[in-house]
Formats: C-alpha cells, sequence, structure tokens
C-alpha cells in the first residue's frame, strides 16, 4: 500500500495524468473550487439530476473528456470526519471493481485537509483493499488498486507537514487493523491457541517487540485456576502471551492492554445453541486487537512502554471439562464459583488481570467480546467502555471520537454486582440477565485494585454479520491514538 501527499493545486488537476481521480465535493456548488473541465463536469452533472448533492452520492466518469485522468469519481460530502471517510470508502469501493492501479484524492471545498482527514482516508484504503484468503484461495483476484495520493495546495506547506503525518499514522493504523482482521477471521481450526502465539511471534520477531509466552505447566505453577478451568476442556493447550513496546525509559511504567483470547467458544457445558454459533471464532477479536495495536505502535515508535497481554484457550464441553458449580482458585487468590460455564471471558481475564500487576502499570485496559448484553446495549457503533476512573475513561473516548472507533462510557455502580454472590465462593461468575454487560465488568472490576484500570466490551464492534460477514479490526485505531496520546505527555490524566 503506498500512500502520499501530492502537491496539486485544484486548477492543475484536469492536467494530472492519472488512472483515476476521486474528487470530493462540497454540497454547496459555490464553495466548489474545481475549475476547468472538472467543474464544468460537476455543473453539468448536478444540472442533469445525474449527481445528488447529499453525503456520499457519487457519480462515476469513464475517460472524462477534458481530464488526462482515465477516470472521474465525483463523490459528495463535506468535511466532517464522519462525512469524509464515507464519502472516500464509497469512492473506493466504485473504483475497486475498476482497472484503476492508483487513485488521487481531490477535495475541492475551501477548508483545508488536516491530519485526520489523511489517517481516515489511509484507514479506509487499507479497509476497502482488505481481502479474507487464508482459507480462500480461490477469492477474487486483488484489486489492482495500490496507490492512494492526496492532492494539497502546492504554497502550503504548513499543511502538507500535518497531511504527512496523519498518512504516517494512517499507515500504521492501517496495517493494526489489516492485521487484526486476518487473525480474528480466521477460523478455529486455523486460529488455534498455539497457532495465536506463533502469530504473537511472528508479530515480535519482524517488529523487534519481545515477547514470552507461558504454557499450562508455567499458568499452574502461578496458579491461574481460572483460566486453567475454561482451558481444561480443550485438547488444545492454552497459551499465556505477553509481548512488549519498549520506547521510553526502562522505569516509565508501562500502558497494559489485555486482550481476550477465546479461540472459540462453545460455551462449554453451558453450550450455547447451534445457529450462528461459527461467529464464536470471533471470540478473540480482543487478542486480535493487541496484535494489532502493538503493530502499530512499533511502526510508530512513541515514547512509551506498552505491553500486550493475551490469556488464549479454547471453550470446549468435555469429559474433562469444568462444570457448572465448580469452585476454582484464581490467581489474586479469590474463589470463584462457575455457574455459567459460557461465562468464560471473564474467567481468563481476571488472571490476566491480576498477572499485570507485576508490571506496575500506568494503566491497564482490557479488551473482550465479553457479552451479548452490550450489543443489546449499545448494538454495532460503540463499544461498551466501564471504567471507575474518569479521566482514564475520557481519554479512551476521546480517542475513540478522533479515530472514528467510538466508544460508550456505560455505569459500574457497585449496586450493580449484587447478583454475582455466591453461597459456595468469594464470588460467582455470572449476575443474572439485567445489565449483562456491567456485572461482567463488574466482576474483572474485583481483580483490578492495584492499578488504573478500564475495560471494553466490543461484543458489538468486532466482527460484522450478514452479507460483510468478518472482523471489523475495532478497536486498533482507538486504542493506537490511547497509546499515542500517553506518549505525548498527557497521562491518562490529562482527558483530550
Ligand atoms: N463470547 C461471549 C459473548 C458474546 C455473545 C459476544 C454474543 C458476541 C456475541 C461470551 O463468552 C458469553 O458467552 N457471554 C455470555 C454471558 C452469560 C452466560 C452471562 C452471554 O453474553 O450470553
Ligand atoms: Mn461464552
Ligand atoms: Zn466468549
Amino acid at each position: 500500500m503506498d500512500v502520499r501527499a501530492l502537491p496539486l493545486s485544484p486548477e492543475d488537476w484536469a492536467g494530472h495524468a492519472t488512472p483515476a481521480w476521486l474528487v470530493v465535493l462540497p454540497a454547496d456548488p459555490k464553495t466548489w473550487r474545481v475549475t476547468g473541465a472538472i467543474a464544468d463536469l460537476a455543473h453539468d452533472a448536478v444540472r442533469h439530476g445525474d449527481l445528488e448533492l447529499k453525503n456520499a452520492k457519487l457519480l462515476y466518469v469513464h475517460r472524462p473528456a477534458g481530464l488526462k485522468a482515465q477516470r472521474l469519481v465525483l463523490v459528495v460530502a463535506d468535511l466532517g470526519a464522519k462525512a469524509w471517510r464515507g464519502a472516500v470508502a464509497a469512492g473506493l469501493a466504485a473504483l475497486k471493481s475498476s482497472g484503476a492501479s492508483a487513485v488521487v484524492i481531490g477535495w475541492a471545498g475551501p477548508e483545508a485537509l488536516d491530519a485526520q482527514h489523511a489517517e481516515l482516508a489511509t484507514t479506509a484504503f487499507a479497509d476497502a483493499l482488505y481481502t479474507y484468503r487464508h482459507t480462500k484461495p480461490s477469492a477474487p483476484a486483488a484489486a489492482a488498486l495500490g496507490k492512494l495520493a492526496l492532492a494539497l495546495d502546492k504554497t502550503d506547506k504548513a499543511q502538507l507537514a500535518e497531511v504527512r503525518a496523519g498518512l504516517a499514522r494512517g499507515k500504521a493504523i492501517a496495517a493494526g487493523v489489516t492485521l487484526a482482521r486476518e487473525v480474528a477471521n480466521r477460523p478455529g481450526n486455523h486460529c488455534t491457541p498455539t497457532q495465536l502465539a506463533a502469530q504473537a511471534r511472528a508479530l515480535a520477531e519482524e517488529h523487534g517487540l519481545g515477547i514470552e509466552v507461558l504454557d499450562r505447566k508455567a499458568m499452574a505453577r502461578l496458579g491461574m485456576g481460572a483460566l486453567l478451568a475454561v482451558a481444561q476442556g480443550s485438547d488444545e493447550p492454552p497459551q499465556f502471551i505477553v509481548l512488549r513496546y519498549d520506547g521510553a525509559a526502562r522505569k516509565a511504567a508501562p500502558i497494559v492492554l489485555v486482550g481476550k483470547g477465546i479461540t472459540f467458544d462453545t460455551g462449554g457445558i453451558s453450550i450455547k445453541p447451534a445457529a450462528e454459533m461459527d461467529e464464536m471464532k470471533f471470540d478473540m477479536g480482543g487478542a486480535a486487537s493487541v496484535l494489532g495495536t502493538m503493530r502499530a505502535v512499533a511502526e510508530l515508535k512513541p515514547k512509551v512502554n506498552l505491553i500486550g497481554v493475551i490469556p488464549t484457550c479454547e471453550n470446549m464441553p468435555d469429559g474433562r471439562a469444568v462444570k457448572p458449580g465448580d469452585v476454582v482458585t484464581s490467581l489474586s487468590g479469590q474463589t470463584i464459583e462457575i455457574l455459567n460455564t459460557d461465562a468464560e471471558g471473564r474467567l481468563i481475564l481476571c488472571d490476566a488481570l491480576t498477572y499485570v500487576e507485576r508490571f506496575k502499570p500506568a494503566a491497564v485496559v482490557d479488551i473482550a467480546t465479553l457479552t451479548g448484553a452490550c450489543v443489546i446495549a449499545l448494538g454495532h457503533q460503540h463499544s461498551g467502555l466501564f471504567s471507575a476512573d474518569d479521566a482514564l475513561a475520557e481519554s479512551l473516548l476521546g480517542a475513540g471520537r478522533r479515530s472514528l472507533d467510538s466508544a460508550w462510557r456505560m455505569p459500574l455502580d457497585d449496586e450493580y454486582a449484587e447478583g454475582l454472590k455466591s453461597h459456595f465462593a468469594d464470588v460467582g461468575n455470572v449476575g443474572g440477565r439485567a445489565g449483562g454487560a456491567i456485572t461482567a465488568a463488574l466482576f474483572l472490576k474485583r481483580f483490578t485494585a492495584a492499578y488504573r484500570w478500564a475495560h471494553l466490551d466490543i461484543a458489538g464492534t468486532a466482527w460484522k454479520s450478514g452479507a460483510a460477514k468478518g472482523s471489523t479490526g475495532r478497536p486498533v485505531p482507538l486504542l493506537t491514538h490511547f497509546v499515542l496520546d500517553q506518549a505525548a505527555g498527557s497521562s491518562p490524566t490529562s482527558a483530550t
């Protein structure tokens, strides 16, 4: 993927030879800065009803008269981040099925493009080009499209520098999102805990990250009774992956990301219904987002220390599987009554959350496809954010807003924890149907007293069902922005 800035003012656009122009027009034609053949064509198309002046409406023109470009796509949008990304995505979707090998994007409105626009165009480009082929080599040949340039007024040097920074960030985030999508899309039999650990090792090798992987024995020695209870029903050995990016002084407290890595969730003995159970291969979306974020951060090299932790195993029913009512002892020493073996995410996470105390973290964020209840509460737009720490919550929300990878804060009042009480252990692993995403978060909170902590429930945002079935790579953009913000000097206390 080749992405760059092209100093080229609107009066030069028609004379620029390129396989494709993607010209983004604001809805008000009086504000258009395009001139000559492009302006004539656009005005004519509007006059004849071929281009409606509404967000994301577009017109594709093959071999446009008076232009050196082989193709022209006109697409309407104002400069708001969402509209801009939507317009670019729509334009690229139209060009993806063309023979164009490169595209130049030009903004015809009066305002200047900034770093955010550059970043969003880059990530939209990567999203448009990604095709899953690991177990489907027959998938349609990759689009010819491989190069993207953003046309910028050649006189504005400051803008050029800002946009270049946005492109670099976009490229790194895109690579992280693509990695997360690829890893999460792989079926359970092609992405076992062992294979996930191999992916992490390859990532570490390629990008100079530190890595350590604990096996079942090491976990048992430590006393990770909750994680091992989930893993015991599967023939696939569990893995506990620790990745490390050292960008700051050794003594600087690290940011820690913990990703749920259930490579397949059958529900265990509390087995799930058959319909759509295949989608539970995505139950390692949190883990995939940790890998993707480590990938992006390794490329951008911010001055921050970052640790990525991935507890990973399968949740299977079996003669050895953990049973409802079993009581296990977590790494924290708290005993847990496993009333529902399908609430397994919180069991592997709680041991990971205790494990990371050793890093004396500046902040810990866990990311998990944790509850169906979160999907009911928030749908597929916002990830659920839970934290008792207002400043940390604000910085995560801000990172989500700026990257268009948004989260919505949910409550975490202790009163909700009532249902987690157990007659036979310190805590039960489920709290009833009401407020299920909140009780899950409150279960995790019990293990996070030693540091500042936030939890992202990505059950509704990590993948899409239906026609566009597949991983989204979320929340890699949010997490990458969050980590970069910490390096920029703003501790999680300084909200954005
Ligand atoms: N991985 C699921 C959560 C999930 C469900 C994500 C549907 C996306 C779509 C999790 O392990 C789970 O099974 N949670 C249970 C918890 C319940 C037993 C308290 C759930 O949400 O039903
Ligand atoms: Mn489950
Ligand atoms: Zn699960």
